[in-house]
């Protein structure tokens, strides 16, 4: 495998790390401030992005690169609201989907189309992805402050989080 393309996923490994550790920072942050359901769903989707690092951490191996683990910041531990934390979860997943079409970019220009269509996966899960944490939010907006509203919106991710239980790969 090129040296460039080993080194620009051994860097996408770091990111899906970090957003792993993210999104666990958010899930322990929504458990102590009374939102179980939106716990779960972010315990769930820190598992999803362990298993998105693994993909690529057996990846490089499997094409005869040197998967590498590097030094990940700290996440954020405090946040304003639910809100908050799922507009900073669809700001990372946008962050995220530009690095993947970089990553998409940079393996066609140096012609590794097993490695362009490797990452196909990833950039139909980022769609989903973003269209996910967009509804989400959106649903979040549409309620504004109001308590019983935001009641119903953390047993619906609790739903989401038991269905996506179901579907994990
Ligand atoms: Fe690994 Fe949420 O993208």
């Amino acid at each position: 495998m090129n040296s460039k393309i080993e080194a620009a996923l051994n860097e996408q490994i770091k990111k899906e790390e970090f957003s792993s550790r993210l999104y666990l920072s958010m899930a322990i942050w929504a458990e102590i401030n009374g939102f179980p359901g939106a716990a779960n769903f972010l315990y769930k989707h820190t598992e999803e992005e362990r298993m998105h690092q693994m993909k690529f951490v057996h990846y490089v191996n499997e094409r005869g690169g040197r998967a590498a683990l590097m030094d990940v910041e700290k996440p954020q531990d405090k946040f304003d609201s639910l809100k908050d934390v799922f507009k900073q979860i669809f700001d990372h997943e946008v962050y995220i989907t530009g690095s993947i079409n970089e990553l998409f970019g940079l393996a066609n220009d140096e012609k590794d189309y097993t490695t362009a269509n490797f990452l196909q996966w990833f950039i139909t899960e980022q769609l989903e992805e973003e269209n996910l944490m967009r509804t989400i939010l959106d649903k979040i907006n549409l309620v504004g402050s109001d308590k019983a509203g935001m009641f119903h919106i953390d047993k619906e991710l609790d739903i989401l989080a038991a269905s996506q239980g179901s579907s994990q790969q």
